[in-house]
């Protein structure tokens, strides 16, 4: 963003800042968005162009605020997908920057962040459930400061309810505008007035923020933003704005610090990975070329999500292929087995292109679990286009798949299909479907049975605090009995007993593999 750019945003949010509560209650909603900052426009988000993005090194708490949390707690809750655990660490590192303390009890916050997801409609449901929960507290601490943010807040549909029925919310914020918080908190706190702050363009990538990382041994890494691929039931594309690439220097500069602090896993994060550096004009740069630098740091696991069939290039499976810390799972999200149901979501493969290519990679790497993403009760699906589906699980061999029922996202194109499908068909589908998945996974789980594994040891089982629990580099799911001073480290556990979802197991031995 160019100086003028930012002295306009922040003319909008001064203007937001110091509208009256009670003239926004008043006044007709589009006006207000119109007049006093950037409303979420689905339109314009389809309207990118290619105009050139920015990369900022130069983040700064301004002195004034540095100590405006000094004495005060914050909790922010998360919801949602790794990209949104990602943001969280980096508006935890902001408050902390600010004097702030974090906290894990609502009750002792001064300053609550819902970070929130917009992906279903049941994911928005909870957050304004929890926005409700939050107005007694509210009225019995009129100091707590109340925001949200995240996927949701790009929707104008979501600003429009907070705004009237939510007045205790102070904050609202977006995406693209997360370096922003110093300045939007010090504007809920002092003055007193919601705080309306969304960016319907994405804007520059800031490099520098402040991240207060939740894990001490496995870390997100992202290394794009945003999505171009506009499936039609997805709203993501424009919650999240156009695609943009990181530098891969900052990328491999922030993996070889994480190195250098011991941590022992990291996860590369975009919501389409495989598009990275399309957007890097001065370069030919892909993410087989990324991965390919990556895998010569001496980390021991890196994983990647989300992948998207079509720009999945042979270079990559190649670099792949190579293993090492590069670990054998491949999350291929297909969504349908049906090629009719596949058209009609804009995702550009066929199944047997999808197929084929599935079939290339397991090639490439053997051993290597495979898992996908299927939507069912898509608008209008037939009874034969789910049994594609079906088949296609079959197929693929799949080791697990997340499912869901479809759920229309208003603004996106699938959201205007007339739908002939009854909720009632889509449960009774979904049901098949993961009885399906849960006999796949189980069947897989047997093989691993009697076989010693490296697990990567994350903390004790939720269930049973006696039990370790951590993962394979497939990404299985390892319960088994061991000291604590393992977590964190990378073991061999042989496995004893298969589960549907999970592996039961014992240690073999103690020693760091490498
Ligand atoms: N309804 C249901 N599932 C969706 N997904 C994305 N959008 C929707 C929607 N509108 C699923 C896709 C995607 C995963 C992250 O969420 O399967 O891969
Ligand atoms: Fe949504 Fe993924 Fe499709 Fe992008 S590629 S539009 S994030 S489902």
């Amino acid at each position: 963003m160019n100086e003028e750019q930012r002295k306009q945003q922040t003319k909008v949010m001064e203007e937001t800042s110091s509208a009256d509560k009670k003239s926004v209650k008043e006044k007709d909603y589009s006006q207000y968005f119109q007049t006093t900052f950037v409303p979420p426009d689905l339109k314009q988000a389809k309207k990118r162009g290619k105009e050139d993005i920015s990369v900022h090194y130069d983040f700064d708490i301004p002195e004034d605020m540095k100590g405006i949390g000094k004495g005060k707690k914050f909790l922010i809750r998360t919801y949602g997908c790794q990209m949104n655990e990602h943001d969280s660490e980096n508006m935890a590192g902001i408050l902390l920057s600010m004097g702030f303390e974090s906290t894990t009890l609502t009750e002792d916050a001064d300053v609550i962040l819902l970070n929130t997801c917009a992906i279903r409609e049941n994911a928005e449901n909870k957050v304004f459930g929890e926005i409700g929960n939050l107005k007694p507290m509210k009225r019995d601490n009129p100091g707590l400061i109340v925001g949200v943010c995240g996927c949701m807040s790009q929707e104008e549909s979501v600003v429009n309810k907070i705004l009237q029925k939510h007045q205790h919310v102070d904050l609202i914020f977006g995406t693209h505008n997360i370096h922003r918080l110093p300045e939007l908190l010090k504007n809920a706190i002092f003055n007193k007035e919601m705080v309306v702050e969304v960016w319907s363009k994405e804007g520059d990538i800031i490099e520098n923020m402040p991240r207060a990382r939740k894990g001490k041994f496995q870390g997100w890494v992202n290394i794009m933003y945003g999505c171009d691929k506009f499936c039609t039931y997805c709203i993501v594309p424009y919650t999240r704005g156009k695609e943009r690439s990181r530098r891969p220097e900052d990328i491999i500069e922030e993996v070889r610090h994480l190195a250098r602090n011991g941590y022992k896993e990291i996860t590369l994060l975009g919501q389409n990975v495989n598009a990275y550096g399309k957007d890097l004009e001065d370069m030919d740069y892909g993410l087989g070329d990324l991965m390919d630098e990556i895998r010569k740091i001496d980390i021991p696991r890196v994983r990647f999500t989300t992948s998207h069939p079509r720009d999945f290039d042979d270079h990559l499976i190649e670099v792949l292929a190579k293993g090492g810390n590069l670990v054998e799972h491949i999350h291929l999200p297909v969504q349908s087995g049906n090629s009719d149901v596949l058209k009609l979501m804009a995702r550009k493969y066929t199944r047997d292109h999808y197929v084929t290519l599935a079939k290339k990679i397991k090639k490439a790497i053997p051993h290597a679990s495979f898992t996908t993403d299927i939507i069912v009760g898509f608008p209008n699906e037939t009874e034969e286009q789910f049994q594609d589906t079906l088949s296609l699980m079959e197929e693929m061999d799949y080791d697990s798949a997340y499912t869901y029922i479809y759920s229309p996202r208003e603004g996106t194109p699938a959201a205007k299909m007339v739908d002939n499908v009854p909720m009632e068909v889509k449960k009774d589908r979904l049901q098949r479907l993961n009885a399906l998945v849960n006999e796949m996974s189980a069947r897989k789980n047997k093989a691993y049975e009697g076989t010693v594994v490296e697990v990567l040891v994350e903390g004790e089982s939720k269930k049973n605090p006696d039990v370790l629990m951590g993962r394979t580099r497939t990404n299985r799911l390892v319960n088994f009995r061991g000291p604590k001073s393992a977590i964190g480290e990378l073991i061999h556990v042989k496995i004893t007993e298969a589960k549907t979802w999970s592996l039961n197991g014992e240690v073999t031995e103690i020693v760091e593999v490498k």
